[in-house]
């Protein structure tokens, strides 16, 4: 792999993108995949198909996917999300004229989910990608002509109603639209929401009853996007508040609460307890304020919203610096007990030569605890999902599952763990080509979409 000096740091190590589109299907196991786990995980990330990016976040979306039937890995896939910038790559990317207002212009490279019968890569600027089983890409969706701004990288699909809630928000008014799917993947909602301005609200959180929007003070700064640049900054002036909605409200029923200036690029879970919102986040004291690479380390806090009082308490969790928290699909909305997140995230993956014990972390929020699996030396794992066993008897009674790359080798391992014990043993590891850190990625049961 590349590792000119001249490359800037999210394009070296196992950031260096791959070319090839590959299918295996002589994969290499060890252990034994769970017969009843049905489906496909997938992960997207950047992997400029010019070999070049301005920034970790702009490079194009392509997703590394392995197929699981009957205890078997039956392929390897990895596919570029074919966007108008794969097959021009000499398509500006920042273009105020094109890029940043046409919905159908995505990077679609920051996660990709399973909904309604439907694989969906996506990105927070723009359309929804469809892709197919074997993670073709079918086209953007605009959910029939009812969709006609950006939508979210990070919905949430309600354990109860299978509703997918999301948003999306934009740098030009409507600033945030609340948007709600229902559990057959019809867009039955469209809200605009009216917020201090054009914030950068990666993400979100949904309750039993209610959406909680994230107002920060990373917000769009048309300078910036003239010169073609990261076109978002911190700013000290903008308030940062949280908004709670009823699910199925509309503006005049969100109600702000202030809070201290900070950013949250992934809450862990949200949920209602009687007159409180109990919130679980990734907590960064700032970002973007000395430029487009400012990331202080983010860490595990705990925000509940007081109905009752207005007001807002922050409670650090734990100061080890972690993120890409997630909690198992059943608990989305409701209370968790546990949650998983990655440790040293960002700091890690830049160091050169990597010489990181990657560990997951599992948190247990009722007693505090912490526990972790050490994935290996010179190894960091990516982002974790969890998928419940089939006869799971607790909460944390099911799998983690991820890439892992290994910097001896410079090859990458998808791995399954057992949440439950937290084991450094994995349950079975599947040998890959490398696997390039990414962002997001998600098991799609194949009873979710096949
Ligand atoms: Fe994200």
């Amino acid at each position: 792999m590349s590792n000119t000096e001249e490359l800037p740091l999210h394009l070296r190590g196992n950031w260096t993108p791959v070319q090839e589109q590959r299918t295996i299907t002589d994969l290499e196991v060890r252990g034994t995949i769970p017969a009843e786990l049905d489906g496909r995980y997938v992960r997207n990330g950047a992997n400029p198909v010019t070999g070049f990016s301005d920034h970790p976040f702009l490079g194009d979306g392509m997703i590394h996917g392995i197929r699981l039937r009957d205890g078997n890995a039956e392929w390897y896939r990895n596919r570029y999300v074919q966007t108008p910038f794969v097959s021009n790559p000499d398509k500006p990317i920042i273009d105020m004229a094109e890029s940043l207002t046409d919905m159908a212009s995505s990077k679609a490279n920051t996660n990709v989910v399973g909904h309604a019968g439907q694989i969906l890569a996506l990105e927070e600027g723009h359309f929804p990608y469809v892709l197919d089983g074997n993670l073709e890409t079918v086209g953007p969706t605009d959910y029939q002509g009812k969709l006609s701004g950006p939508f979210t990288a990070h919905p949430k699909v309600c354990p109860t109603t299978g509703e997918m809630i999301a948003f999306g928000y934009s740098m030009m008014e409507p600033y945030l639209t609340y948007l709600r799917v229902s559990a057959g993947g019809e867009l039955v909602q469209v809200e605009n929401i009216t917020v201090g301005g054009p914030t950068m609200m990666h993400d979100f959180n949904v309750t039993e009853n209610n959406a909680v929007f994230m107002d920060l003070p990373a917000v769009f700064d048309l300078e910036l996007a003239m010169r073609g640049e990261m076109p978002i900054r911190w700013s000290d002036d903008y308030a940062a508040r949280l908004g709670v909605m009823p699910r199925t409200g509309t503006d005049s029923d969100v109600v702000w609460y202030d809070i201290d200036p900070c950013y949250v690029f992934h809450p862990m879970n949200s949920y209602e307890n009687e007159d409180k919102i109990i919130i679980d986040v990734a907590r960064l004291d700032h970002i973007w304020r000395d430029g487009p690479m400012d990331f202080p380390e983010p860490a595990l806090h705990r925000w509940t919203i007081d109905t009752a009082s207005g007001k807002v308490t922050d409670e650090q969790i734990d100061d080890l610096p972690a993120e890409f928290p997630r909690v198992p699909e059943a608990v989305v909305g409701r209370k968790h007990q546990f949650g998983y997140m990655m440790a040293n995230a960002a700091a890690s993956a830049f160091e050169e030569p990597l010489s990181a014990d990657g560990a997951i972390l599992k948190y247990d929020l009722d007693s505090g605890a912490r526990d972790q699996i050490d994935v290996g030396s010179g190894r960091l794992p990516g982002e974790s999902s969890f998928v419940p066993k089939a006869d799971a008897t607790s909460e944390d009674d099911g799998y983690l599952m991820t890439y892992v790359f290994d910097a001896n080798t410079d090859t990458s391992e998808y791995v399954i763990y057992d949440a439950g014990s937290m084991s450094n043993e994995p349950v079975a590891t599947v040998s890959l080509p490398r696997v390039p850190f990414g962002f997001h990625g998600n098991w799609v049961p194949s009873s979710t979409a096949d």
